[in-house]
């Protein structure tokens, strides 16, 4: 029996995709997807390190399953590892994990292993292309039990396909941001990708706007 046979989550994410399932149902609360075989977050990462079921496993250096508090208020959803973090297995740590380094410390005063940062999709992209709608559906339970694990008080998308894929929604960023949703019962801001905003420093003022809500929202009890 290989590992991956003795790993309930691998089992269930093949189950899931031989039954043609290509998108994960969304649920209202968090204990619906709590109970894929009790997976804690370093048995995640450890199945994730360790996935095929795409085809970005095939040109990955690492896979990289995200890192910080398992306990933390705030998770940030990114796109997908880029160079950096396909080299490194570890999340944001090019210039957009500078800049979002930049907007944890300086200014929501978090130190960024007060947070748990993570992507949709654990696999770099080749060329860093905007990930493929089945490698997001691969991806998917993986995030879905990283959510159910933390149970964090609020869930910031950086950017359209973190959005996408938390409310399944084709709407542009600019219509998006300023709301909070809802995903698997947490609330959910979004707001631009750190790597627009490297492009569009104007977008700053909105970002901030975004992220004091962020902060609203984790201070609630
Ligand atoms: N961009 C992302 O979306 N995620 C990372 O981890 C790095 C850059």
């Amino acid at each position: 029996m290989s590992a991956s046979d003795a790993d309930p989550l691998a089992r269930f994410v093949r189950s899931v995709q031989a039954a043609g399932v290509q998108r994960m149902p969304r649920v209202d609360k968090p204990a619906a997807v709590a109970p894929l075989g009790g997976a804690t977050l370093d048995a995640l990462a450890a199945t994730i390190s360790a996935c095929t079921q795409c085809k970005l496993s095939e040109t990955r250096t690492h896979a990289v399953p995200g890192e910080g508090d398992p306990h933390a208020d705030i998770v940030f959803v990114g796109e997908g590892p880029g160079a950096d973090e396909d080299k490194s297995g570890r999340p944001f740590v090019g210039r957009a994990g500078k800049l979002l380094d930049d907007i944890i410390t300086k200014g929501m005063k978090l130190r960024r292993q007060d947070v748990f940062i993570c992507n949709v999709v654990k696999c770099r992209p080749p060329s860093n292309r905007v990930p493929e709608p089945d490698e997001v559906a691969a991806c998917s339970p993986y995030l879905a039990q990283q959510l159910a694990q933390i149970r964090p008080k609020v869930v910031c998308a950086l950017g359209a396909t973190a959005i996408r894929r938390l409310i399944e929604t084709d709407e542009p960023m600019g219509r998006l941001r300023g709301r909070v949703f809802e995903a698997y019962g947490f609330p959910v801001i979004p707001t631009y990708h750190p790597a627009y905003l490297l492009r569009n420093p104007a977008a700053k003022v909105a970002v901030w706007e975004d992220i004091q809500k962020v902060m609203e929202l984790a201070a609630k009890s």
